[in-house]
């Protein structure tokens, strides 16, 4: 909305008054290419931040990020038929793939089904129809459970290196019920981005016991809270920080519908916790 992007615009020019930054009002499917052509405008012919690392943080309530923005992103500029210019490395991604959206929003038995519309926006989602095949083998109960929805999570990493990512991963976000609430994908072609991208989850599960007792000395002196856990939550966190920030860096592997193997994602999930069923 064009008002909340000129109040975005003030307050982060108050905030970071040295710092560049644009925002730009309207649905991200349709005004990507205005962001784009903003930081090609920021550089000149030989230097600028166009031809630099750039990473993507895309981070949708559900399920409207559309699939071609997505190829919008992971193609500019990366073709050598007379490019302006041309970009070493693909445009780096972090996706919050919407898990848990898709779950409230497909039902999934046999008497129930999505309608075509609904469908409609999921094929925009992944760019493809594929995914039914999931959702069809979910409905018929032929998989189940909280492990069947790693096989679109699997799904669209598969897409991501159709673009010509080399590295894919997820990690899995959850809410204190043990509930998936979304994974968060990463993607690079990029060796070092892989490698910062583990450093940084190994770093993630030694913060998490840190930010659990720091949200407890808040509440102990009536600060603000951080989070709206329970005590009894934070310390289940706390105990187990390599559950609650997990890491799916396997290659996906494709859903048959016919041999509906157990996913990359959930096969390494079972590895790292064979005390958890997968079915
Ligand atoms: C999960 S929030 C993003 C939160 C943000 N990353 C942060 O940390 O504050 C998703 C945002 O995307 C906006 N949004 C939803 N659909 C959009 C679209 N098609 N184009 C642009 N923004 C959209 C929503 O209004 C909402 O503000």
């Amino acid at each position: 909305m064009p008002e909340r992007a000129a109040q975005l615009t003030s307050s982060l020019a108050g905030e970071f008054p040295q710092r560049n930054i644009k925002v730009i009002s309207g649905d991200c499917n349709l005004s990507l290419q205005d962001g784009l052509d903003w930081i090609r405008n920021e550089g000149g012919s030989r230097s600028g931040p166009h031809l630099g690392q750039t990473l993507a943080f895309l981070d949708p309530d559900s399920l409207e990020l559309e699939w071609d923005t997505v190829v919008r992103l992971a193609n500019w500029q990366m073709s050598n038929i007379r490019p302006t210019f041309s970009r070493r490395n693909r445009i780096e991604l972090l996706i919050l793939f919407p898990t848990g959206p898709m779950r409230r929003q497909l039902p999934q038995t046999p008497k129930a089904e999505a309608s075509e519309q609904k469908k409609r926006i999921v094929d925009r989602l992944f760019g493809s129809p594929d995914w039914r095949f999931i959702y069809e083998a979910q409905r018929q109960e032929v998989i189940k459970g909280e492990e069947s929805w790693l096989y679109y999570v699997d799904l669209y990493r598969l897409q991501l290196s159709r673009l010509g990512y080399k590295y894919t991963a997820a990690i899995e976000v959850k809410n204190t019920r043990n509930v998936v609430l979304y994974h968060m994908i990463f993607a690079t072609s990029n060796d070092t981005g892989q490698k910062i991208m583990k450093t940084l989850l190994t770093k993630a599960r030694e913060v998490l016991p840190i930010m659990v007792d720091e949200e407890k000395a808040r509440r102990g002196a009536l600060g603000p809270r951080l989070f709206e856990e329970s005590e009894v939550d934070l310390e289940r966190i706390k105990a187990n920080p390599g559950r609650w920030a997990k890491l799916f860096a396997d290659p996906p592997v494709p859903f048959d519908p016919e041999n509906p193997k157990m996913s990359a994602t959930s096969r390494e999930k079972m590895e790292s916790h064979p005390q958890f069923p997968i079915f």
